[in-house]
């Protein structure tokens, strides 16, 4: 039995395939619409989610299955105090397979020990967001026809983000990477990602505070919104929330062929005048974020389609 608790739980052979099932299921949905008949997805959410818990039920739902959880701790038995471990321990009685979202960092992969079902991290405090790395992956992959040989700029809250961790964790592994680490110092890389992860592999990186310097050498922006739940107080929260804002008069120093991501939500740092522009690429993104965690799902069940 296989759980998703990192991105790098995948070999690059396995993470191809999943790309390739991804885009035959976009191509060819109703071949994959009876595979999941009579499994049950649980989604145990103990933090808030709009895109994650939903593209995964709509992922289990699209391939037939059916879903079952709950979306806030205060609505679980967590409030009477059960444990992570307890509660996984019920869950495996239940359901199938699970996706948890958990706000302590390493949660899920205490469920995982305590699990007879596979379990996939849907996002573990500022630590890991494999399902969302994913779906990073498999939008460039297919915008850019490529993975390897991009300048990647990745801006915003480089330190709470841990969608950003988990997409550098993944892109070290592709030839030609290069990451231009777009942030306040407030809200810098930590260096157990910087140090541990991009230096221990030689990977070309720079530092920059500016937005507009970084812009004309990228192949994809990754914007992110800075993680205010992370913070300890308001104030320095606010003095953060605007420092960047991208849009349509900044992203004229781009490349034509430059995509713009987001993992959403956005707060302000994409003004609304940037969605038109056909270099963003946050709406695909969600989209295809369903179809990478239905291959996903497949994956995990040991279920292959014909
Ligand atoms: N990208 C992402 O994790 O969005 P949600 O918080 O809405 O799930």
């Amino acid at each position: 039995m296989r759980h998703l608790m990192n991105p790098m739980d995948l070999s690059i052979e396995e993470l191809d395939d999943l790309m390739k099932v991804a885009n035959d299921i976009e191509k060819n949905p109703s071949k994959y619409a009876h595979a999941c008949d009579g499994k049950k997805l649980a989604t145990l959410f103990y933090e808030p989610s709009t895109r994650t818990r939903l593209s995964h039920e709509a992922a289990m739902l699209n391939l037939g299955g059916s879903v079952l959880g709950f979306s806030e701790a205060s609505s679980s038995s967590a409030t009477k105090g059960e444990s992570v471990s307890d509660t996984m321990r019920t869950i495996s009685c239940y359901a199938d397979i699970c996706a948890m979202r958990h706000p302590k960092e390493g949660a899920p992969m205490v469920a995982s020990i305590h699990s007879s079902i596979p379990v996939i991290n849907a996002g573990d405090g500022g630590h890991q967001h494999p399902t969302q790395t994913l779906t990073d992956l498999l939008t460039i992959h297919t915008l850019k026809g490529r993975l390897d040989n991009m300048t990647i700029g990745l801006c915003g809250d480089l330190k709470f983000g841990r969608t950003v961790h988990s997409l550098i964790q993944s892109l070290t592994r592709y030839h030609g990477i290069k990451f231009v680490l777009i942030s306040p110092e407030e809200l810098r890389l930590p260096s157990y990602i910087r140090k541990d992860v991009i230096e221990e592999n030689n990977i070309p990186y720079e530092e920059v505070i500016t937005l507009e310097d970084a812009l004309p050498e990228l192949d994809i922006l990754y914007m992110t919104r800075v993680q205010k739940e992370r913070f300890f107080n308001e104030d320095d929260y606010l003095k953060m929330k605007d420092f960047y804002v991208l849009n349509k008069e900044k992203l004229k120093l781009a490349k034509d062929d430059m995509y713009v991501l987001h993992p959403l939500p956005r707060v302000n740092e994409i003004s609304v005048d940037v969605d038109d522009d056909p270099r963003a690429a946050y709406f695909k993104q969600m989209q295809y974020g369903v179809y990478i965690r239905m291959a996903l799902i497949l994956f995990l069940l040991d279920i292959h389609v014909e």
